[in-house]
């Protein structure tokens, strides 16, 4: 960070050139400056701090450093043969640090120095020092061909410019499955972190896999994966970043097959990635959503769709520090610091079957009791503690809202201590958990990872325990536990790989279900948050704490801010590897905790960091968002790549975190919050209550409406989650994966619609004061919700209504959902008649299935103590196939068959061999509803009309 006055570049004439960045600005684009005189220079730079504030602060000040006489000066430069034919858009940055280039050092490493030419917004990231096209990097020395795969040994030629270069790195590929490519550089002499994930690495090995790989004998090393069937390009380090592969910092590119690239959490953005220039930061952090910075966790799995549709998914396996870039050749950097380059390539070729492919491997999502299907209800900071607590029970209750699960935040805690009570405020939680349990609903409650480490030495087990088991994160020099500060003030961290971790977890965890008997926990805090940088006595000052290079991570490129040091100690390895991983871990630890004390019941966690392998034991919901209409469109676009993750079972604080929520917008995100997997709305302290049932009967009832909705669906959800589980299958799903050879490329950008499963498609209002909005309808045949009127799309923008009192709901025609009779509990809900609702498609066929089983036992799909069964509409005919019937100790009876699309007016109706009297039918509008029906869902049902 230094500046180097009274030099003048060669090349620019008398300009110089003031350079500096901001993460503030419009999508982490640079900002570069090219003034006139080196005072502007000043200003300039001057200019950007004030402009940006702190966030500009540590980004290193520019650098006006010299190029004359210097006989590296033309070596790369403008008007070489390896620069000239490179365009602005194929440019690879060859100084990815944060500042401080000039030609004469961009040259120095062998690299070409252009200013962009065009300077408009969009091409404002365009990198001046850039990779020439002979770049040499590894050249292949050898490649052994093996009998699902290669082995290809490379060897450094022309060093980067980072320290401790790996000179010798070895290349594995592994042919997994069909579909399924597995690579990794590694150094092979000396072994190197690798992320501790337990995948699900079983491979089947296939005559003709779906991929191609080829790796040059000698001479520069890439490495080109197509698509067999068609040659398109899955993953190809030619024309992209080189491979560089030094101790604490290594880098590879590929190109895209399309700019039609999703993925890559967690950060807040459009569903749809933008190419230009986008810099992504992964480095698990507490950190309200906010776009262009990294947020709570860790997913670097992209889905990227080729040109002829198909599509494929790449995973890269590393937890370090880490940053991609998006180019608009299209192309993707890769820059990590530290671990292995470990990838996997997914084949699909759906969007479906890609994240089938990938949930195969990092682990399938956990099953979810019923109840956690519910709607969910938190606040933090109840008025009065249990007083206002109950209060807001008994007024939900009495509005007869659909109510699940009831939450506690921090207050409950005694002066915020894991596993206690506070007995001031408190003192009744148990008798108002038991009179939840009662009324058949369900409790969770928040834990921390910090442990207070100031209470009185055998006061507080929680902390003297984790000693004894020697469980906390060491400091840098392994002495005794990192303190930093949490909510109780300051703390010692579980180490969740230590191998007591699990155990003292479930001890303290079933000492405070003795108490209160929670159903499930809410892990928070665990990116791992710390209040000071790095810890109560700072940290120590090495390249393991400031590495020579890091991606653009909040706050100001270090690594310990709001989290531990980079040095602490783990019992794996250190915290500079591990950190992205804590939150995953932890929910590791609570999963496994609740599976003991439960027994075969099914419990809930929802992690705030996440991991790949997460969603196997938690959900996720999104963090401290803001009562604003932004954040419910953002709402969207998060749920929509986490279920890319495996993590479907997510949302958002409905009616907002931070700041007062309002009547509007509170009813548009209930309504919205209605088709979010996980349900739950959230308040922070100080700010007015927000539960349904505090607002006017107007409002009460749009709200009540929307509840009722959701517990009318819950049986279709719950089958979707069945699949999800066995399946991968994503729940939300961007409109794309139900048409993915749409020739209207509108349909790759929607990301405010969304549906859910292959049946539903939703169009919310995210903005104020609107009812009516343009909204694009896939080429089906389409059945309004309400009114059952359909529309059969050619696949184009329409005008979506949006009246205030319901969400735009449509059903795809072909589909048959199967539904339940709601009631203010699922306890009560599952007891009533189910019904199904098929839409016909024009030609009069539909298809769906309904998964049941009791709704808690961890054992039920293991066991086969469920039902699945599968429905069909075919010349004027429903039947039913049971696949599975294998949970009969409670009846599932048929009430109602609705049928949408039905052309003629029918004048008899047989129900399993019975003529039904004309009472027991409508007909109006192409509705045929067949009613008052008792069917037993496990014998096989034939419904006729003609
Ligand atoms: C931060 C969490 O994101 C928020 O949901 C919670 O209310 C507070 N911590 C207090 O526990």
């Amino acid at each position: 960070m230094k500046w180097t006055p009274g030099v003048k570049y060669g090349r620019l004439g008398d300009d110089e050139k003031c350079e500096t960045e901001s993460r503030l600005s419009n999508l982490q684009k640079r900002r570069r400056c090219l003034i006139l005189a080196k005072t502007l220079c000043t200003i300039c730079f001057a200019a950007a701090l004030g402009m940006f504030g702190i966030y500009v602060a540590g980004y290193g000040s520019p650098d006006c450093g010299t190029t004359d006489n210097d006989p590296t000066n033309n070596l790369n430069n403008t008007f070489a043969p390896q620069c000239t034919p490179i365009t602005d858009n194929q440019r690879i940055d060859c100084w990815p640090e944060s500042g401080g280039v000039s030609e004469h050092k961009c040259v120095q490493r062998g690299c070409c120095w252009k200013i962009a030419e065009q300077s408009s917004p969009g091409l404002s990231g365009v990198p001046w020092c850039y990779y020439p096209t002979n770049f040499q990097g590894y050249t292949v020395v050898n490649v052994q061909t093996q009998p699902n795969g290669m082995k290809v040994q490379l060897q450094t030629t022309q060093p980067s410019w980072w320290p401790n270069e790996v000179q010798q790195v070895t290349l594995d590929i592994e042919y997994d499955t069909a579909n399924r490519l597995h690579f990794k550089f590694y150094d092979p002499n000396n072994a190197r972190y690798e992320v501790p994930l337990n995948l699900n690495k079983t491979t089947q090995h296939a005559s003709v896999n779906e991929y191609m790989v080829e790796v040059p004998s000698s001479g520069q090393f890439y490495i080109k994966v197509t698509r067999r069937s068609t040659g398109k390009i899955l993953f190809s380090t030619q024309d992209a970043a080189p491979l560089v592969f030094t101790d604490q910092y290594l880098q590879l590119g590929t190109q895209l097959s399309t700019k039609y690239i999703y993925g890559l959490g967690e950060h807040r953005s459009a569903f749809l990635q933008s190419t230009e220039w986008t810099k992504m930061a992964f480095w698990s952090r507490d950190q309200p959503p906010s776009l262009d910075t990294n947020l709570y966790g860790v997913h670097p799995f992209y889905l990227n769709i080729e040109d002829d549709h198909k599509s494929h998914g790449v995973f890269l396996l590393n937890s370090n520090a880490m940053e991609v870039e998006l180019q608009p050749a299209p192309s993707l950097t890769y820059r990590t610091t530290g671990g292995v380059l470990d990838f996997y390539v997914f084949t699909g070729p759906t969007p479906d079957e890609v994240i089938q492919q990938y949930t195969a491997l990092i682990g399938r999502p956990f099953m979810p009791p019923y109840w956690a299907l519910g709607f969910h209800l938190c606040r933090w900071g109840f008025n009065g503690g249990s007083s206002g607590m109950k209060e807001v029970i008994n007024r939900m209750r009495a509005a007869n809202m659909p109510y699940d699960v009831q939450w506690n935040d921090i207050d409950y805690m005694r002066d915020h201590l894991d596993w206690t009570l506070d007995r001031n405020h408190f003192n009744d939680l148990p008798d108002i958990v038991a009179d939840l349990h009662n009324h058949g609903q369900h409790y969770m409650m928040i834990v921390d990872p910090g442990i207070s480490n100031t209470q009185p030495s055998g006061s507080y087990p929680p902390y003297d325990d984790g000693i004894t088991k020697d469980v906390f994160i060491k400091k840098p020099d392994g002495s005794g536990p990192i303190i930093g500060k949490v909510w109780p003030g300051n703390t010692a961290f579980p180490d969740f790989f230590h191998p007591n971790a699990e155990q003292y977890w479930t001890q303290h965890a079933q000492t405070y279900h003795n108490i209160v008997p929670y159903d499930g926990i809410w892990i928070d805090m665990n990116e791992p948050s710390n209040f000071y940088a790095g810890s109560v006595d700072g940290c120590p000052d090495n390249t393991i704490e400031n590495p020579p290079w890091l991606p653009p991570v909040l706050t100001g490129y270090t690594l310990r801010d709001k989290t531990l040091c980079a040095t602490a100690k783990q019992h794996l390895s250190t915290h500079y590897n591990l950190h992205s991983l804590y939150g995953h871990s932890e929910a590791i630890a609570t999963k496994s905790a609740l599976d003991t004390i439960l027994g075969n019941k099914r419990s809930l966690v929802i992690s705030r960091s996440t991991y790949p392998g997460t969603g196997v034991h938690s959900g996720h919901w999104m963090g401290d968002n803001n009562a604003q209409w932004i954040d419910t469109y953002y709402s969207v676009t998060g749920m929509l790549n986490f279920n890319l993750f495996g993590i479907p079972m997510v949302g958002s604080d409905i009616c907002g975190f931070n700041g007062n929520t309002n009547t509007e917008l509170c009813t548009r995100w209930m309504q919205l919050g209605a088709f979010y997997p996980f349900m739950r709305n959230h308040n922070t302290i100080g700010n007015k209550d927000q539960d349904p049932a505090v607002f006017d009967a107007t409002t009460q009832n749009i709200m009540r409406d929307a509840l009722n909705l959701r517990y009318t669906l819950l049986p279709y959800l719950y089958t979707m989650f069945y699949r999800s589980h066995v399946d991968g299958t994503p729940i939300i799903r961007p409109l794309f994966y139900q048409y993915p050879s749409s020739t209207n490329n509108v349909v790759y950008s929607v990301d405010v619609q969304f549906m859910w499963g292959k049946s539903l498609l939703i169009t919310p209002t995210t903005s104020q004061g609107t009812t009516q909005g343009q909204g694009y309808l896939p080429t089906d045949r389409w059945y309004d919700w309400f009114d059952h009127s359909y529309i059969d799309s050619p696949g184009h923008l329409i005008n979506f209504s949006l009246p205030m009192e319901h969400i735009n709901l449509k059903i795809r025609g072909d589909s048959i959902i199967p539904l339940q009779e709601p009631a203010v509990t699922t306890t009560l809900a599952r007891k009533n008649k189910f019904m199904l609702l098929a839409a016909l498609s024009s030609t009069g066929t539909a298809s769906g299935e309904l998964y049941w089983d009791d709704g808690e036992s961890r054992d039920s799909i293991s066991g086969g103590k469920y039902n699945l069964i599968s429905f069909k509409v075919s010349q004027g005919t429903l039947t039913s196939v049971i696949q599975i019937g294998g949970y009969t100790s409670e009846s599932m009876l048929l009430g109602e068959v609705q049928l949408l699309g039905v052309n003629t007016s029918p004048t008899t109706i047989v129900v399993n061999g019975r003529t039904l009297p004309s009472a027991d039918y409508t007909y109006s509008n192409k509705v045929l509803t067949v009613k008052n029906l008792s069917e037993n869902l496990l014998q096989k049902l034939t419904v006729t009309w003609k």
